[in-house]
């Protein structure tokens, strides 16, 4: 028997008969809201892909068993809906979201999907929503499509179901202190991931184990906590503590290198980096409007010396986080082994010019007021 596919002429939407008050734009809390709505496929092993429907805002009903619980079957996309000058809504990339999603589901056992059809319920999913989606720049629908293992059953092995829903929540700048730099402790007792591990995949077990690390660096005063990883340096055979990641960011440095050449750098994806959709974006922009203007940009590896060494020598230009929660978050110091290294910023500045810009490039681009094929008519 062959299993069914998503099939988009079964689609079917009940309307919430309570429909919700917004919130005003400043009272909105990251993830705090939700929409009226979700968005739901479930799937079985003997049969596929069950007809997707929207439905009005929902709890789960699942056996205190399911395998969810017990062996964190999960995974998850974050995105986003704008709303342009002219009320047109727009997706940003999100193929790259789906294609992120079956690479995470497929590490951890759960069932792959069609991106094209899921994306194709996510725009009909977010018409519905449309009331909810923020026009003021800045401000947008975060989009949280999460699949989970649906299995009762304390046995280890591949889910014999899954759901495969997607919420929704209107929200602002992801900082509560707002568009501000952060200051960075780096966690030199614990890794986020390591070679061969599920670093590059988005799986809600990924993220439980960075909490504690970032509280820690809260109580000494750091908004977030540096990512390192040790490991041997293969041009002096020293071992080093090469930078990965930044809180649930990826992370971008921008040094004068030692032949005197502007350089934007970030880790390269080997299977423990976060596979950004923001960050590859960057990069992109970087190449087609930064190199052209005599900039180096790189994924490679650098270690926290080299960043420390740059400051010391007025080279670190500018250090900013990267993500769709935040799109960029400047970063004001790293405190790394007692030594606080100052990542560029002047005193009085938030912000450096080349974060400022990928910024207002990126968000250019998601608010429709330039034209990209990035951007998605929704
Ligand atoms: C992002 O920066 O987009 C994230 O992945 C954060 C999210 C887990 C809230």
């Amino acid at each position: 028997q062959r299993l069914r596919a998503i099939d988009l002429s079964n689609f079917s939407i009940t309307k919430t008969t309570t429909p919700k008050q917004l919130t005003a734009n400043e009272k909105l809390i990251f993830g705090r809201f939700f929409t009226d709505h979700m968005l739901s496929l479930e799937w079985t092993a003997a049969d596929g892909w069950l007809d997707p429907k929207i439905t009005p805002y929902q709890n789960l009903s699942l056996d205190p068993a399911t395998c969810v619980f017990h062996y964190a079957f999960e995974a998850f996309e974050g995105m986003k809906a704008y709303k342009d000058k002219t009320g047109q809504v727009r997706l940003f990339r999100p193929d790259m979201n789906m294609k992120r999603l079956n690479k995470s589901v497929a590490r951890i056992a759960l069932p792959t999907f069609e991106g094209e059809k899921v994306i194709e319920l996510i725009k009909n999913f977010c018409r519905l929503e449309e009331r909810f989606i923020p026009s003021q720049r800045g401000y947008s629908l975060y989009i949280r499509p999460n699949m989970i293992g649906t299995q009762k059953t304390l046995g280890v092995g591949p889910p014999g179901s899954a759901l495969l829903y997607v919420i929704a929540s209107p929200v602002g700048p992801y900082y509560p202190t707002g568009f501000k730099a952060i200051s960075l402790e780096a966690t030199t007792y614990a890794v986020r991931a390591w070679p061969g591990g599920v670093g590059a995949s988005k799986l809600g077990a990924n993220y439980a184990p960075c909490i504690v690390p970032q509280m820690q660096a809260a109580t000494r005063g750091f908004q977030q906590n540096l990512w390192l990883f040790e490991d041997v340096d293969e041009r002096t055979g020293e071992k080093e503590d090469f930078v990965t990641e930044v809180g649930t960011m990826n992370l971008f440095t921008a040094i004068v290198n030692k032949d005197g050449q502007k350089e934007l750098m970030t880790a390269p994806l080997d299977g423990t980096i976060l596979e950004g959709v923001v960050r590859d974006s960057i990069l992109q922009l970087a190449r087609e409007r930064l190199v052209p203007e005599g900039w180096k940009v790189s994924e490679k590896k650098f270690h926290m010396r080299e960043v420390a060494d740059a400051a010391r020598e007025g080279r670190l230009l500018e250090v900013f986080g990267s993500g769709t929660a935040a799109v960029v978050s400047p970063v004001r110091s790293i405190s790394y082994k007692g030594e606080l290294v100052n990542c560029g910023l002047r005193e009085d500045q938030q912000v450096g010019p080349v974060t400022l810009r990928m910024k207002d490039w990126i968000e250019g681009i998601q608010y429709g007021e330039e034209d990209h094929p990035w951007s998605w008519k929704v």
